[in-house]
Formats: structure tokens, sequence, C-alpha cells
């Protein structure tokens, strides 16, 4: 592969990103200075995802404010397959979309796929996944989603609601589409190819329940933005409206750029995963995080380091909310003044502190997960 090569697809993402190139390939737009001062009327400070373009690019994101601002609200959707624990790079997401709720006070509708992975992967059974969907779903309600206001979707279990919708849009899909966007094969399983059907139908399933058109605005990494292709033209062909989309960079995994593409729940030691206990996030950062730093303290007083490449730092702009940490980190480290290891301890002394939290409010978050499944 050559070095500026990279590929993105819902199920794979390596090589090193070019985001600016991404948006043209994917025929999305820039979220713009005009657009955040939009977004900023309705929810006075910026999160730090839009302050530090995280979040950077969408589709209809101004037609979704242009409604809300009529008075017509919209709802959130996103989602998780359930294939195994949760990880940083979700977190980050679902930190985002609580946010949004809280800004906005709207529903989520939050979907989890529990065919996906059985069906795209080899050695995973629907047993496996149904225990995935149940630990899943404990990191998202330790987030604090409203669960007055929250909606938990699992393809199998909500099937009798699912099902009739997923067939009215795959009747309108052709396997030549499929195939150019997720790049299936002859080789392909049939399930998966019907997969992106299912993807779809919680853009439109509070429209049909509710008896109305509402907006909808889904957030996510911008791997999932080929189903919304399919999504956006399939549903006004249905009487609905295109699903919007805000799309957020990943979160790159410690290996960093020796590693390239998204942090993967598979590749255990360059990953942190929500039930890490302390120990084994220090160790994993202090021995993994690829850094950005000179080979010896000397050099580094002399030639500072480089932030831009440096896990730790792409981590704390992710993780850190306040904005002048963030600069006087980037500035010490660049002038030299703050070494490696000690950039690794406050970002240790971060996700540790993220974490600590996460796990108290995650065991608490067993006695109300039924509340969180969708129910009419
Ligand atoms: P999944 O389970 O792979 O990922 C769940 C969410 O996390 C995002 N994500 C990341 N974000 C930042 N950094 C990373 N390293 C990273 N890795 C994953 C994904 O973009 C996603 O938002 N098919 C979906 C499940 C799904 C869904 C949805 C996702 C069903 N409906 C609606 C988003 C919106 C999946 O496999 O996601």
């Amino acid at each position: 592969m050559a070095k500026e090569d990279f590929v993105v697809t819902p199920w794979e993402v390596k090589g090193n990103i070019d985001y600016d190139k991404l948006i043209e390939q994917f025929g999305t737009k820039k979220i713009t200075p005009e657009l955040l001062g939009r977004m900023k009327k309705h929810t006075g400070e910026l999160h730090h995802h839009l302050r530090r373009n995280i979040f950077f690019s969408h589709r209809d994101l101004d037609w979704i404010l242009d409604e809300y601002e009529k008075g017509n609200k919209f709802f959130l959707y996103t989602g998780r397959a359930p294939s195994g624990p949760v990880h940083m790079g979700h977190l980050a997401v679902w930190q985002f979309t609580k946010w949004l709720q809280d800004k906005f006070d709207v529903e989520l509708w939050f979907q989890f796929p529990d065919e996906e992975k059985f069906l795209f992967k080899d050695n995973l059974t629907l047993e496996d996944t149904k225990r995935w969907t149940f630990e899943n779903a404990l990191d998202v309600i330790a987030l604090g989603f409203d669960p007055k206001k929250t909606f938990f979707l699992i393809d199998t279990v909500h099937a009798n609601y699912m099902y009739k919708e997923a067939c009215k849009i795959a009747k309108k899909i052709t396997f030549s589409t499929a195939k150019s966007l997720f790049g299936f094969t002859n080789e392909t399983n049939i399930g998966s190819i019907f997969y992106t059907a299912m993807q779809t139908v919680p853009a439109i399933l509070p429209s049909i329940l509710k008896g109305e058109n509402i907006p909808c605005l889904i957030p996510a990494a911008i791997d999932q933005d080929p189903h919304w292709r399919v999504s956006r033209d399939v549903l006004p062909k249905l009487g609905f409206y295109k699903p919007t989309q805000i799309h957020g960079k990943f979160l790159p995994g410690l290996g960093g750029i020796l590693e390239q593409g998204k942090m993967s729940s598979s590749l255990e030691n360059t990953t942190i995963y929500s039930v890490d206990d302390a120990k084994t996030v220090k160790n994993k950062i202090n021995k993994y995080a690829f850094s950005g730093g000179q080979v010896s303290v000397d050099d580094h007083r002399k030639m500072g380091g480089n932030p831009d490449i440096d896990v730790s730092y792409q981590w704390l702009l992710f993780f850190e909310e306040n904005d002048d940490k963030v600069k006087k980190i980037r500035e010490d480290y660049e002038s030299g003044s703050l070494l490696t290891g000690e950039l690794k301890a406050i970002l240790i002394e971060k996700m540790n502190t993220i974490l600590k939290e996460h796990q108290r409010k995650r065991e608490q978050a067993k006695k109300v997960y039924d509340k969180f499944i969708f129910k009419e």
C-alpha cells in the first residue's frame, strides 16, 4: 500500500487517513465555522470535539438546524455492533451523542445490531453477540443518557418492528449497489448483503411509530457513512426524509502511525477498554503509546517533541475538555520542557479518572438496563 493510500469502510479502516480526501471521496461536507456558529446559538458553549474539528464532516446538518429552528425537532440515532468489549473510541462518540441529547433535548434511538458481526465474522455465535449486547449496553447507560428519551433497539429482539421495514428498504437496493458500496463479492454470504437494510430501519422507525415524518441526525465516526448513502438514496423513495449525519474522526490505536487506521477491539495491547483497570491502563500507555518525542532526553530538551504524531497528545484532544490545559501541554511538549514520560503520565491520570467513574456507573447500570429497551 502506498503511503498516501487508506481504506475506510464499515468493516475495515487502515492506512494513514487523509480526512480532507475522505470528504471528497465520500461526497460529504466540511463542518464550517458558520455552521458551528449556528449550532452554538442553540448549545451555548461548543463541545470540544466540535471546537477541535474531531467531528469534522456532515450531510445536511444545515437542513436539520433549519427544521429545528422552525420547531421541527429531530431525533438522534446511533449504534453499536455488539461483538466484544467497548473501547475508548466508542465511548468518545457516545459522549458527544450524550451532549447532543442534552443540548437539543431530543430522543436517542440506539441500535444494537446483534446479527451484524455474527454475519460478518466467522467465529462469533448469536449467543456471544447477545452477551455482548448486554455488556455494551451497560457502557452506553453509564454515560448518563436520559432513560425517558433513550430507546435501545436490538435487532433479533425487535425483529417484529424492524423486519418488515427492512424488506421494504432491501427491495430498493440492488446487489450491484451493495457490491460497489461495501466491496462484496460472490463469496459474501447473503445475510451480510441484506444487513445494510437493517441498519437503515432505525432512521425511520420513530417516524413510523409516531405516524409522522421526523428528521433524524446520526452521530458516528465516518466509517459508517457507506450505510447512510444507501439510506439517503432509498428512504425518500419510501416517503421519508433523508437521514442526516455528523461524522467523527477515529481515535487512533495506541500504536499510532506505526499501527494506523482506527483503534480496533481486536488489537488488545493497543486498545483501552472501558473495563480496563488502572494498572492495565498505565501499563498499556507506558508500553505501547506511540511517542512523538526524541530518542534521548537531551535531544528532546533541545529539539522538542511532535504532538501531531504523539498518541498521548492525540488522545488528550479527545478526552481533555479544558482548552487551556491542552494548549499548555502542546507548547511544553514542542519546546521540550515536557518529556514523553510526563505526557504519558498526564494521559494515564486522565484515562483512569474517567474510567473509575465510568466503571462505577457501569455497575449501577445493571439495575436499569430494562428501562432502556424499547417497548411500545
Ligand atoms: P461499531 O460497533 O463498529 O462502532 C460503534 C461506534 O463507534 C464508532 N467507532 C469509533 N469512533 C472513534 N474512534 C474509533 N477508533 C472508533 N471505532 C468505532 C463507530 O463509527 C460507531 O459509531 N454498524 C455499526 C453499528 C451501528 C451503528 C448504527 C453505528 C448500527 N447502527 C448507527 C452508528 C450509527 C458498527 O459496527 O459500529
